[in-house]
């Protein structure tokens, strides 16, 4: 049996050579079925690269607390409670000397600060950092907050001496976690224990998307997200673990339980979603995508010149929910949704088949309270079998737990 099946592990990569055997860590936490979220400094990046990390444990890894290219903040509070342990290996002498004086400066120090979970620090430096007064205590400070050190090996160092300050190794890790750490906290595996989704991996994808005309304009929609942002959390909230990949809105998901992948364009919600289907059990489609993108985005900004009319050449977008239809295994639910002005079932039943989905939701815009910027809204499901289950109008939060009451309905 998996020793961590179902555990979160967020990992934390400082920059030391031994960030090296990271990629080995990773790949025996998953194989052990932990959920590994990787984090690294700038610094850890030198050593081995994010692009490993993150294929290896299957989610985006977080270097900075601000994702510059997406404009967006990679909430360290979410991820902090989203773990049942932390892991920092290796952990150099500088990150242990900030864990120890509460420094705040990068998002592997800012999700220390704000995890609630047991956190365990594999120490990786030279013989004489390691020996160094300060170093050490550091290390009595960190036990003294109730953080676990694994011990750090004897052997030859990077330096070329031989001594004290090696990484364990990514074996003797991952059996140290297995033995020492309660994983999960009695409290939380109690708590688990009754939700029907603990152990499910789900994906959702909510909001509109933006498709540049040049760096300033883009063609967009009303979407606000609401909806997939409700699901994403009911989704949580019965133990899933969800990752939200969430287009331009100005809204953002409360639960501890959603890890939010920002995107802009109609691509990048196809990469990031087409990415973390492989390793879903549940994907919930709700973002309105853009179905058309200008062929060419311009470089500059356009001018209005003395030409009357601008003509835009649209190309269709990639549609990700035919896509993961496509690839879809047995025993993983797709739902998708359908918004439609007229012939509502007919339309949405074409759908289901068309996409492969094991249900859909249909909004009507026709129908007062629902579709875009409402708290409420007003869905019909149908099934695989084409059965129709009408609902009443209800607030967004009800639907989504309707919605996640079909899907575990599904499942079982
Ligand atoms: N969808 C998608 N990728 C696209 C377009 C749509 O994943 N490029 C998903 C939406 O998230 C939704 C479903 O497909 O779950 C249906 O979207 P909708 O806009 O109603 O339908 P379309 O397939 O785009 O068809 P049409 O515009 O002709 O109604």
């Amino acid at each position: 049996m998996s020793k961590l099946a179902g555990k979160k592990i967020v990992l934390a990569v400082t920059g030391s050579i031994a960030a090296y055997k990271s990629a080995l860590l990773v790949r025996l936490l998953v194989k052990e079925g932990a959920e590994v979220r990787v984090l690294m400094t700038r610094s850890a990046s030198d050593f081995i690269s994010a692009l490993t990390l993150s294929t290896l444990s299957g989610n985006k890894v977080f270097s900075d607390l601000v994702d510059q290219k997406e404009n967006s903040w990679n909430s360290h509070v979410e991820l902090g409670l989203w773990a049942d342990v932390m892991l920092v290996a290796p952990a150099s002498a500088n990150t242990i000397a900030k864990f120890a004086g509460g420094i705040c400066d990068n998002i592997i120090t800012a999700v220390y600060l704000s995890a609630r979970c047991p956190v365990v620090i594999a120490p990786a430096m030279d013989e004489d950092m390691w020996r160094h007064p300060a170093t050490q205590s550091n290390i009595t400070r960190l036990k003294s907050f109730g953080n676990q050190i694994i011990p750090v090996g004897e052997g030859e160092l990077a330096s070329g001496l031989v001594g004290q300050g090696r990484m364990a190794e990514p074996e003797e890790i991952l059996e140290y976690l297995i033995k020492h750490v309660a994983v999960s906290s009695p409290a939380s595996q109690k708590k688990n224990q009754k939700k029907k989704l603990s152990g499910k991996r789900a994906l959702v994808t909510a909001g509109p998307t933006y498709e540049a005309i040049d760096p300033v304009r883009f063609i967009g929609n009303h979407s606000s997200g609401k909806m997939g942002i409700a699901i994403a959390e009911e989704l949580a909230e019965q133990g899933a673990s969800v990752t939200l990949v969430l287009g331009p809105t100005s809204l953002a998901p409360d639960h501890a339980g959603v890890i939010t992948q920002r995107v802009t364009s109609a691509q990048e919600m196809f990469d990031a979603a087409t990415q973390l289907f492989a390793k879903a059990d549940i994907a919930v489609l709700s973002a309105a995508v853009a179905d058309f993108t200008p062929e060419k985005a311009a470089s500059e900004k356009i001018k209005k010149g003395s030409e009357d009319r601008l003509n835009l050449s649209l190309v269709k977008t990639k549609d990700i929910l035919a896509t993961l239809g496509e690839s879809k295994r047995n025993g993983q639910i797709l739902v998708g949704f359908a918004l439609e002005t007229r012939d509502e079932l007919k339309n949405a039943r074409k759908k289901l088949r068309k996409k492969n989905l094991d249900f859909i939701v249909l909004n009507s815009l026709k129908d007062a309270g629902a579709g875009f910027r409402h708290d409420t809204n007003h869905i019909t499901i149908i099934d695989r079998n084409e059965k129709v289950f009408p609902y009443e109008l209800k607030s967004k939060q009800e639907v989504a737990a309707d919605i996640v009451n079909f899907i575990i309905q599904k499942l079982s």
